[in-house]
């Protein structure tokens, strides 16, 4: 049920929606003036019903090598350890030479969907002959994607059950060209009603198999070692790994988790589209019709071999790239200038994530280092201040097991100590 002050809440100015949202939901003085400090310039043009900015923390990866070529790569994300455990893996990797990533052209598609179809070898036949009119129907909906050397470049028709998809390919250069798809196949769309033929959808896919990005790498034994455990055992453990994400659903999904923690924060840095690169991702994983991790670990007789491929349409341009300010410092920060190079680059990283994770999982234990970092984060939930938060993770390695309840235990003793100072 609708309630008298959501109506035509959009219409409202960010600063009246916080007022609403304040009386409403009994927000005190500091937490609504907590959410006008936080206010940005663009927030209200970028998004609906805008009350104020979220913020997360960014980092940066040091030393990812991809063809040969060292990178300093931009991180957001809340989670403590993720950029640790990229650092780490990459160091690893750039320790045998770095990451090699392919270069292949990439596209997008955008799909037209036909129901009612009496006769799909009918539907087959035209768009063949139509070819060359329907590119041009393609382009002229958006005509400078073409001027760049991009745009629609083939039409195909796959059946989909009792619906026909008319799949137009297109080149998008370095943007990530979602809405530029989207315009060409509504344009492709109109042709086909245009004809007689019921269109059910025009929309972009994000199941991007035109702009698959694979990239490898080598790792030497004498980099997987730890202290307590020889190269060689610690290479056939991570490869055992491998190989149980390849045929153990529940451990193929967090393998990937791992994955996608260095990708998406990679992305968001790059102000790409996360969620469509996310769901890109876990489609291909499932590709052979079951789940499966999307990176191999194999032994050799040096070290390990990694591989990773991923749909990877991101862009360099377009959407909010130029307009968030962050964004184009991380791009001065990181030095790519081409969309293929993001895509090498974001792939290299999650394959760093992932080895990083499993050297981890395959000896200590995930929470022998993730915890070392995620204390600082328990610190602070338990209420210590910055001041405090040094002197409270110190204290915990006096500990045999630290939760929130031993956290606020420590903190006040920690403050007892220093009020009687
Ligand atoms: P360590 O081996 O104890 O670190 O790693 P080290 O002190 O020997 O340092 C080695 C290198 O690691 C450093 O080289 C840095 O590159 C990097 P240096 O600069 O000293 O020449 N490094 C760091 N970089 C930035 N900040 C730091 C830092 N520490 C080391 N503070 C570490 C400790 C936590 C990195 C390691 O244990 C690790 O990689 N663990 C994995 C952590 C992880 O994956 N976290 C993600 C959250 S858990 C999760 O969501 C995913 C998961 O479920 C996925 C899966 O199951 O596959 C695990």
């Amino acid at each position: 049920m609708s309630r008298q002050w959501d109506q035509g809440f959009y219409k409202l100015s960010p600063e009246e929606r916080r007022k609403i949202l304040t009386q409403q939901y009994d927000l005190t003085p500091e937490e609504g003036h907590y959410l006008t400090e936080h206010e940005s310039r663009l927030g209200n043009e970028l998004v609906e019903n805008y009350i104020t900015d979220y913020a997360l923390p960014e980092g940066v990866l040091t030393n990812l090598v991809v063809n040969g070529k060292r990178y300093t790569v931009p991180m957001v994300v809340e989670e403590p350890s993720v950029i640790a455990a990229a650092n780490n893996g990459a160091k690893r990797v750039a320790n045998s030479g770095g990451f090699q990533a392919t270069n292949r052209p990439r596209m997008l598609t955008g799909q037209v969907v036909l129901e009612n179809v009496q006769d799909p070898q009918k539907i087959i036949e035209l768009v063949e002959k139509e070819q060359a009119t329907l590119l041009q129907v393609a382009n002229a909906a958006h005509p400078s994607m073409e001027k760049r050397g991009g745009g629609a470049k083939k039409i195909t028709c796959r059946e989909a059950g009792q619906f026909i998809s008319v799949d137009v390919y297109v080149d998008v250069c370095q943007a990530m060209g979602a809405n530029t798809v989207n315009t060409m196949a509504e344009a492709v769309a109109h042709w086909f009603r245009e004809q007689g033929y019921d269109v059910l959808t025009a929309i972009l896919s994000n199941y991007a198999l035109d702009s698959l990005q694979t990239v490898t790498c080598e790792v030497a034994f004498a980099d997987l070692a730890t202290k307590t455990m020889s190269g060689e055992v610690v290479a056939q453990r991570i490869a055992d790994m491998s190989s149980l994400a390849a045929v153990d659903v529940y451990r193929a999904v967090t393998n990937n988790k791992g994955i996608m923690n260095g990708i998406d924060a990679a992305l968001i840095a790059s102000g790409n589209d996360w969620r469509a690169i996310e769901s890109g991702a876990h489609a291909y994983a499932s590709q052979n019709g079951s789940y499966r991790g999307l990176s191999t670990w194999r032994l050799t007789n040096t070290g390990l071999t990694g591989e990773l491929t991923l749909p990877m349409p991101v862009g360099v341009v377009g959407g909010s790239i130029g307009l968030n300010e962050l964004t184009r410092i991380n791009y001065k920060i990181s030095q790519i200038k081409t969309a293929r190079e993001l895509a090498a680059v974001v792939v290299s990283l999650g394959l760093a994530q992932n080895l990083a994770a499993l050297r981890a999982l395959a000896t200590t234990g995930i929470q022998a280092g993730h915890m070392q970092l995620q204390y600082r984060s328990l610190a602070l939930s338990v209420g210590a201040s910055p001041v405090e938060v040094d002197k409270l993770v110190g204290s915990f390695s006096k500990q045999t097991h630290v939760d929130q309840e031993v956290a606020k235990k420590m903190l006040n003793e920690i403050r007892k100590e220093s009020s009687n100072e």
